[in-house]
């Protein structure tokens, strides 16, 4: 069978990289050849910048309402090609289809929602007495950088696309080179719909060539980035060299707090399905549980049963998980689960890798509960970005809090209860940028302000918020004052 390859995307064109390298796509589930992509380097970075600097001032400077229609165009684009694409982001990333599917919704949505506000990007007129006229104008901030992660190449993509164009700004994008076929694939479609050149520029490759290289360029405005903390360091790093502003979004450890009156057949199901999506690849994993101690055990003894019967395997077969993304991150998540057993956790279920099948090849773990979790462990403080939900118990509402604030992130928390005041003291109390009280995630929640406190990041993403973070208030003062003859 032949492969495709997907070349740099610039200035309206597909081209390869200069260095005319390139790099293997594999499907994680057998390791089967997907395609080949380009190896973007330095140069094929600066000619991205170079053609999103000359197409930023047309861009900027037509009326908000085409920016609008294009955009529709894009989300009317996506969801008829919505099963192609979420069969590529299925076997690119391991999902399972029905996850990839969630992802290409999402992804023509976040389209729909920008387009709605592109022409509606609205200043303020600030009163200053008679003698001044004051008005504020939001304008784009210009050349975004964005560099997006593995985990939800179409969807991370669309999230920071949309509103970056409905803005007026134009975008230097660099995907994953574990997995962004999906990306490349909405990259044909921007042109198609009938964006401009230059006003997208896509240029696939490694993280420390062509993500290095775009996030130190000094032509660039804005970086978006979505990934590690200790890559997200260097990316500020790189900004602060040239005092550009950074949308960081840096993963968590988020936790479900259950109560001991919450109604734990609505919990539960949604508990699990909160900690292993993507195979708990996902920043906003509840990969923590956190319960009130007089149903600890029924907890567990539910969680176990409905863990019991996910199903695991290749993605187009649609089960609950699906492959992890690398073979390193499958042994990266097995000696977290080894630690934590190490450090006094008991593993009451899952943990092993797919054995024994025609999956072998496959970077499979099955999901895996970690019960009598403290939070000095280390499997409760670090984000292992795999199927592993602790578990911990407490007793008084204060100590619930402490815990869920007794890690370095802090980006969803989420709240299982009855009791009003108990349920709103919480939320109050917790420190992460997103809170659920009775459900998590709200069906994906594009309309919702995303981002961390604390080292999840800073910036937000989605709804009205993320107007704010793609572009820049500009004030003017004008003296008034009646004509003298
Ligand atoms: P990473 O943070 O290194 O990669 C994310 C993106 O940054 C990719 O596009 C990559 O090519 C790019 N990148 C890598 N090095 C760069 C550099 N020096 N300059 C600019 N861009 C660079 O994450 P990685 O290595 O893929 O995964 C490691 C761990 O990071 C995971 O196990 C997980 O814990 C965490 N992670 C969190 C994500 C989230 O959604 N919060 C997403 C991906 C990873
Ligand atoms: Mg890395």
């Amino acid at each position: 069978m032949a492969h495709p390859t997907y070349d740099c995307f610039i200035q309206g064109e597909w081209i390869p990289a200069n260095g005319k390298q390139t790099l293997e796509m594999r499907d994680p589930a057998t390791g089967a050849l997907l395609a080949h992509i380009a190896r973007g380097q330095a140069a094929d970075i600066n000619d991205a910048v170079q053609a999103a600097t000359r197409a930023l001032s047309p861009w900027a400077s037509r009326p908000p309402v085409e920016r609008a229609r294009i955009l529709h165009a894009i989300s009317a684009r996506i969801s008829r090609e919505r099963d192609a694409l979420a069969r590529i982001e299925s076997l690119d990333t391991g999902k399972p289809l029905k996850q990839a599917f969630a992802d290409a919704t999402a992804a023509a949505r976040f389209f729909e929602y920008y387009a709605g506000i592109a022409d509606k990007v609205l200043g303020a007129s600030i009163p200053m007495g008679s003698d001044y006229m004051d008005f504020t104008v939001r304008e784009p901030l210009g050349v975004t950088a964005q560099i997006v992660p593995w985990n939800y190449p179409l969807q991370i993509s669309a999230r920071g696309l949309a509103p970056a164009l409905a803005c007026g700004n134009t975008v230097v994008l660099k995907p994953a080179e574990l997995a962004c076929l999906s990306v490349l694939e909405l990259t044909r479609i921007c042109h198609e719909e009938g964006l401009p050149p230059g006003v997208l520029n896509v240029v696939p490759g490694y993280g420390y060539e062509a993500g290095a290289a775009l996030a130190s360029h000094p032509g660039v405005n804005l970086l978006v980035f979505t990934g590690s903390v200790a890559t997200g360091i260097g990316v500020m790093q790189a900004a602060a060299t040239n005092i550009v502003p950074v949308l960081l979004e840096l993963g968590g450890k988020s936790p479900n707090i259950i109560l001991s009156d919450a109604c734990l057949d609505e919990a539960l199901p949604a508990i699990i399905r909160a900690a292993f999506p993507n195979s708990g690849q996902t920043c906003s994993a509840g990969s923590r549980v956190l319960v009130q101690h007089n149903i600890h055990r029924q907890v567990v003894d539910q969680l176990a049963s409905l863990n019991a019967r996910l199903q695991v395997g290749p993605g187009l077969k649609d089960g609950d998980l699906g492959a992890l993304i690398s073979k390193d991150q499958q042994v990266k998540v097995q000696r977290y689960i080894d630690t934590g057993r190490d450090e006094g956790a008991e593993v009451i279920i899952g943990g092993q890798a797919l054995a024994g099948t025609d999956m072998s090849q496959g970077h499979f773990v099955m999901p895996a509960l970690l019960d009598h979790v403290t939070s000095s462990m280390r499997v409760h403080q670090e984000e292992i970005f795999g199927p592993v939900l602790s578990i911990v118990p407490f007793d008084e509402l204060e100590e619930a809090a402490t815990l869920a604030n007794s890690t370095e992130y802090g980006l969803v928390t989420g709240i299982w209860g009855n009791d009003l005041r108990s349920t709103h003291w919480l939320a109050q109390q917790v420190k992460t940028g997103q809170v659920f009280i009775n459900t998590y995630g709200a069906g994906g929640g594009v309309e919702l302000p995303f981002g961390g406190y604390k080292k999840s990041g800073f910036g937000r993403e989605k709804g009205m918020d993320a107007l704010l973070s793609y572009t820049q208030v500009k004030n003017i003062c004008i003296h008034v004052q009646a004509p003298r003859h």
